[in-house]
């Protein structure tokens, strides 16, 4: 593991000490709730009746557990840091978890769906990592996966700014290197702070606002 990724495993690991919904620093919980509604769109139109497994990669406290439970899928979630995974154990017994870092976790099995969502811009190799993600998917197999985007407003507010982050062009050419783009979303949303006037332009496409994309892949 790289500087870039300690660094930000030990601020995962703070922030779960601290608090078990850490990852309201890097996402408001308005964007979570958007980022929950689209995969759930998502995953419903992509759905196939043999999905039968997930693996989600970087799955924190487990936030889209409940979806995967309403799909019936056998949960693996994943996080290199165990600290994340502590609460989530209590809450989501069935699910197996665990601890450690994608590229270099050995699995038995490849997985029907893959969710990825807030990782890409803390990982040390973008490339060594999405390679993995397509050795551990199944043919027919669906990716959901977030990119953050540079040209929005909240990288210009706390850590983000020390993120890997990408335009939308840049994403597509990076994931055209592993997988068939199906479909994407712009996700949007607004900083706590911001919320008062998130009634007033949420219907406008402004990309400032439009935190971060969400990518269906196979
Ligand atoms: C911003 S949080 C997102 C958590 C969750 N996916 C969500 O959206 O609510 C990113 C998580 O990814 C984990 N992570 C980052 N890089 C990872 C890697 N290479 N392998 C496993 N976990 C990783 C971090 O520990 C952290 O919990």
């Amino acid at each position: 593991m790289g500087n870039f990724e300690s660094y930000w495993k030990k601020k995962f690991e703070e922030s779960a000490k601290f608090s078990q919904n850490f990852q309201m620093s890097i996402s408001s919980k308005v964007a979570m709730n958007e980022l929950r509604r689209v995969f759930t769109i998502f995953l419903e139109k992509y759905w196939n009746d043999k999905y039968k497994t997930i693996l989600d990669i970087g799955c924190g406290p487990g936030n889209y557990f409940d979806i995967y439970q309403k799909f019936n899928l056998d949960i693996t979630g994943l996080d290199f840091s165990p600290q994340q995974l502590e609460p989530v154990k209590q809450k989501f017994p069935d699910a197996k978890l665990i601890a450690g870092r994608v590229e270099e976790t050995d699995f038995n099995h490849k997985f029907d769906v893959i969710s990825i969502i807030g990782v890409i811009q803390t990982v040390d190799e973008p490339e060594i990592f999405l390679r993995r993600v397509k050795d551990l998917l199944n043919d027919n197999g669906l990716v959901l996966m977030t990119y953050s985007n540079r040209v929005a407003l909240y990288p210009k507010i706390g850590n983000a700014r020390y993120l890997y982050l990408y335009s939308l062009e840049e994403a597509k050419i990076q994931l055209k290197k592993y997988f068939d783009i199906l479909e994407y979303k712009r996700v949007y949303y607004f900083p706590s702070v911001l919320n008062v006037f998130r009634k007033l332009f949420y219907p406008i496409q402004i990309p400032l606002l439009n935190h971060s994309f969400m990518f269906v892949l196979k």
